[in-house]
């Protein structure tokens, strides 16, 4: 079984400040750093970190160079990414002191898909290989309904949700793996048992993992359901900790593990990602969530 990332490549520039700006206030950063980041990227960097072998699909711009390279060093296929001559997509993220995180996006590159691109890169791919998709592109709704005439699975982090998503067909979907604000957005509950009934309820056929933050991780699917706690850690900074999670979770579930034993495996995974800075640069090796597992 092959996996497809169809996702954001991205770069951060990264502020320190103490609190989030409010609207109309103008405050001073502590500092500027500017890392590789997208959802798609750091979620292709923490499936290859898991020790999956992934292929990455997207666009970037000229100015993506350092994105490819880390994919590359990080042993991600890159032979569906494209550059095209529009700037590569960004991201402008605060960091407070508590390590919480506000974020604007600039799609540029991102937003060029076209369907015949897609087409050529689903094309390299069977029945059954895994696709996994964020938000942060254009064309979901085609890419969606072109995969599943194809017969692949389809994996969805709803992030960041919008209408645009709400209205693909996400009846396709084998496999959410979301937070409770997407939760929310999706099914209109708010409390996380209901989020999971509603999500079972209006998607029967699919499974759902749904992050809780520093409360953990719930699973609803066939196989029954199954919740984690998340493990204790001093929060540095969490952008990236949910793409770590999903990106693990699945490098899991690929390996044959059982979904008790892949959410152990990311809820760790994810703990050590937010103890450090940055989104892809803070995302852990497998050889380091090993150890972490053996230390518990
Ligand atoms: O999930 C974190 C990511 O969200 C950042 O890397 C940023 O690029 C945004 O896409």
């Amino acid at each position: 079984m092959k996996i497809v990332n169809y996702g954001s490549l991205n770069i951060d520039f990264v502020y320190a400040v103490d609190h989030i700006v409010l609207p109309g206030e103008t405050i001073q950063s502590a500092g500027l750093e500017v890392y590789c980041g997208g959802k798609g990227l750091n979620q292709s960097v923490a499936l290859a970190r898991a020790g999956a072998a992934v292929s990455h699909a997207g666009m970037t711009g000229a100015d993506g160079g350092m994105l490819l390279e880390l994919l590359r060093e990080n042993g991600v296929d890159i032979s569906h990414v494209r550059t095209v001559p529009t700037r590569t997509g960004n991201a402008v993220i605060q960091v407070d002191a508590t390590g919480q995180n506000s974020i604007v996006l600039f799609g540029g590159a991102n937003m060029e898909n076209s369907e015949a691109f897609v087409d050529a890169t689903l094309a390299c791919f069977e029945p059954g290989d895994l696709l996994l998709l964020q938000n942060e592109i254009n064309l979901n709704g085609y890419i969606i309904e072109r995969a599943a005439e194809k017969g692949l699975k389809i994996v969805l982090n709803p992030s960041p949700f919008n209408d645009a998503l709400g209205g693909c067909d996400l009846s396709r979907v084998s496999l959410f793996i979301m937070n409770e604000v997407e939760g929310e957005q999706i099914t209109g509950k708010s409390e996380p048992s209901a989020i999971l009934q509603s999500m079972r309820t209006m998607y029967p056929g699919a499974s759902v993992v749904l992050t809780l933050g520093e409360r953990g991780a719930a699973y609803c699917g066939d196989e029954g359901e199954f919740f984690h706690a998340a493990y204790a850690v001093e929060a540095v900074d969490t952008t990236g900790a949910g793409d770590t999670f999903t990106g693990y979770f699945l490098a899991a579930v690929m390996e044959g593990q059982g979904v008790e034993q892949a959410l152990r495996l990311a809820s760790l995974a994810s703990s050590l990602a937010v103890s450090r800075s940055g989104a892809a640069p803070s995302i852990p090796l497998r050889r380091e969530v090993d150890e972490a597992l053996r230390a518990l």
